[in-house]
């Protein structure tokens, strides 16, 4: 596998594979892996002929306040796991290569960026804008056929998608399972920021999940029963949500009865590290 830092050398190193008409996946990270970047990257390898992964910590999506500084980065280890889990090209480009002096365009997907992690009150629809902008741009640069993303990070995967359709970019977004600890806790660079205490009290959100699925799966339909039941187990693990909210899985659109669609999301500050998860109610998703 070769590391490349620039767009000339990515575009270098792909234009033989697109001239032979392989199929080129993507697999966009910030790095620090752990199974579930290498569940994407294995799931890339197996649909497609070109497995790139890129490594970005993209400063543009976090806010002042945010661990920009103390994101963990780990390049040569998560270089040598995607290796081993088959990936072709690592592009792991410089924040000057990807916004040289005076870049000056967002790309922004309305609506769905303001609720849930993009509220007002919480990380603003600005983390989306750095989100979408950056995802986009990688779309350009590499222009894969297909682009792997986690339902760990359901709204901006729900973000991108939109963004995809509505500016008819030619790749198909596929969303792959969250990767879990045998706990229950979703697999989370942030984790790392845990301490031995916390982090036996973080699986509590998981379990908050599975609580409103099972009354869900009894037949309980309400709002305020299911929210009440992962509530319980939250409170009992002395956690208070920053979020949890019931939502449609399409559109993020409030819901007050649960249908086949409903998306459970549920952020919370546990010590230093910002925990967050969903599961998709009486459906298949993890
Ligand atoms: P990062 O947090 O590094 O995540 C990279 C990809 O891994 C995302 O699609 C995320 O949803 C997925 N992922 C993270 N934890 C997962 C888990 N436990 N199971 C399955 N998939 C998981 O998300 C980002 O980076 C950035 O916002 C990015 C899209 C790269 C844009 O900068």
């Amino acid at each position: 596998m070769n590391t490349v830092r620039t767009v000339t050398d990515l575009r270098l190193a792909l234009a033989p594979e697109r001239r032979a008409g392989r199929r080129i996946g993507l697999v966009p990270t910030m790095g620090a892996f752990h199974d579930g970047h290498l569940s994407l990257i294995a799931r890339a390898r197996k649909e497609c002929d070109v497995v790139v992964v890129s490594l970005f910590v993209n400063p543009a999506q976090f806010g002042p306040a945010e661990d920009l500084e103390s994101y963990p980065r780990h390049e040569s280890r998560d270089a040598a796991l995607a290796q081993t889990e088959g990936a072709d090209l690592l592009f792991a480009p410089s924040a000057d290569e990807v916004y040289p002096d005076g870049f000056a365009t967002a790309v922004t997907v309305e609506g769905l960026t303001g609720v849930l992690c993009g509220d007002p009150g919480r990380r603003g629809s600005e983390h989306f804008a750095g989100v979408t902008t950056v995802v986009a741009k990688l779309f350009n640069m590499v222009q894969p056929d297909r682009a792997y993303f986690g339902q760990k990070d359901a709204q901006q995967a729900i973000v991108i998608e939109k963004m995809a359709r509505d500016l008819d970019l030619p790749v198909e977004v596929v969303t792959c399972p969250t990767v879990r600890e045998a706990d229950g806790l979703a697999m989370s660079s942030r984790n790392a920021y845990l301490s031995a205490k916390e982090r036996s009290r973080a699986p509590a959100l998981n379990r908050a999940l599975e609580a409103a699925d099972s009354t869900v799966a009894r037949g309980e339909r309400s709002a305020s029963a299911v929210l009440g039941a992962a509530r319980r187990e939250l409170h009992a693990a002395g956690i208070e949500p920053e979020y949890l909210e019931l939502r449609s899985a399409s559109d993020l659109q409030p819901v007050e009865h649960v249908n086949g669609s409903t998306l459970l999301a549920v952020a919370a500050q546990v010590g230093k590290a910002r925990l967050i998860d969903n599961r998709v109610l009486g459906g298949t998703s993890s």
